[in-house]
């Protein structure tokens, strides 16, 4: 059974056994059968973090839980449940279109909305862990279902127990949002916000204000996965301890880093470039030409593999010139 279609990078693997699951006693089902044939599993979301380099072995199981909830907390704030298999970005418009606050920065991210807790999606100053509220999940083991609050998921940057302690051991069924319904707190200290503001003439922006403008930064530097494969930024930006930093800066006096305490984060997609990474090409496979970060299946027909071997050599020579050792963000299965 192709994979094609449920990865956003396009890779024709294969899985040996396939299920899309839309509720709960589906999903127990199809686990059940995985046990009895002793099969491995593999859960696939909005496939988009996720680099398929083999075949499957095993059971993909597609989660397609659907439906959104609203319950009223207070006079300006609403919780909004949303079940895993609901498009991320479709669901920040739903909240927008009932003028719900807290989730704009986070318009047009790839993926579902039960795979966001699991590395705390953000972008643009914001991060879920701001509006995230709890998560239900279907624990494997003994196929109960617990909840998980904010202090339980453990949230970093672009991290959660879920890939930590807990990597493979739930299922995320439903994610539950703290919403603003006025008095939001709009958030446009990122750079790029305030100067797409400026460009639509925004001086007092609205929370759909704020969207569109990541919208439009998005488009106009991200590739879409729907015409070119991709899985969004490929690496995470590597925090480095601030004296190795300094060092750099005597090297490379135009290195960017964000400090944070004795650490500081250094953005991948500079130092990617600055390898001459930007826009490269190695046969399928290529370094997007816009934001050397995210890697793409140029010609559509790449295999996991090679978008592996070349990550593996971004790697390598952004070691050998700056001492950093990437990291991958995406999961590779
Ligand atoms: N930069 C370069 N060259 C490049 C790319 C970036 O020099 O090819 C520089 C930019 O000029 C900028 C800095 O690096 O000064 C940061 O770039 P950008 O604002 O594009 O953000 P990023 O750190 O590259 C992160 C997230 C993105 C998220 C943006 C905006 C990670 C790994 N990535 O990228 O997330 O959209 O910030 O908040 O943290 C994703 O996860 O798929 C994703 C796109």
């Amino acid at each position: 059974f192709s994979l094609k279609p449920y990865n956003t990078f396009g890779v024709d693997a294969k899985a040996k056994y396939f299920i899309e699951i839309h509720n709960i006693e589906e999903l127990k089902d199809a686990l059940n059968f995985s046990k009895e044939k002793s099969l491995s599993l593999l859960f696939l979301g909005g496939g988009s973090n996720i680099l398929l380099t083999k075949d499957f072995d095993g059971l993909a199981i597609k989660l397609n839980l659907k439906g959104i909830s609203e319950e009223n907390l207070n006079n300006n704030e609403v919780l909004v449940t949303a079940k895993a298999g609901e498009n991320w970005h479709e669901f920040v418009m739903f909240c927008l279109s009932k003028n719900y606050g807290g989730l704009e920065n986070l318009s047009l991210i790839p993926g579902n909305v039960g795979t966001s807790p699991m590395q705390n999606i953000g972008a643009y100053g914001t991060e879920i862990k701001d509006v995230f509220v709890n998560c239900q999940v279907l624990n494997l083991e003994n196929q109960t279902v617990e909840t998980f609050d904010l202090e339980k998921c453990r949230f970093g940057y672009r991290d959660s127990i879920f890939k930590q302690e807990g990597k493979g051991k739930y299922i995320i069924m439903e994610v539950t949002f703290k919403l603003t319904k006025k008095n939001h707190h709009i958030k446009t200290e990122y750079g790029a916000i305030t100067s797409e503001l400026q460009n639509l003439g925004i001086e007092k922006p609205t929370i759909q204000d704020v969207s569109q403008a990541v919208i439009n930064i998005r488009q106009s530097k991200l590739p879409d996965p729907k015409q070119i494969g991709n899985a969004g930024s490929f690496f995470k930006n590597p925090t480095i301890p601030l004296a190795q930093f300094e060092a750099l800066q005597q090297k490379f006096e135009n290195i960017q880093g964000y400090p944070n305490g004795a650490m500081v984060k250094v953005p991948a997609g500079w130092l990617i470039e600055q390898c001459g990474w930007k826009g490269k090409q190695i046969g399928n496979v290529a370094s997007h030409k816009l934001q050397s970060l995210v890697i793409i299946n140029a010609t559509g027909t790449a295999t996991g593999k090679e978008i592996f071997d070349f990550s593996t050599e971004i790697i390598n020579s952004v070691k050998e010139k700056f001492g950093i050792e990437l990291e991958r963000e995406v999961n590779i299965i």
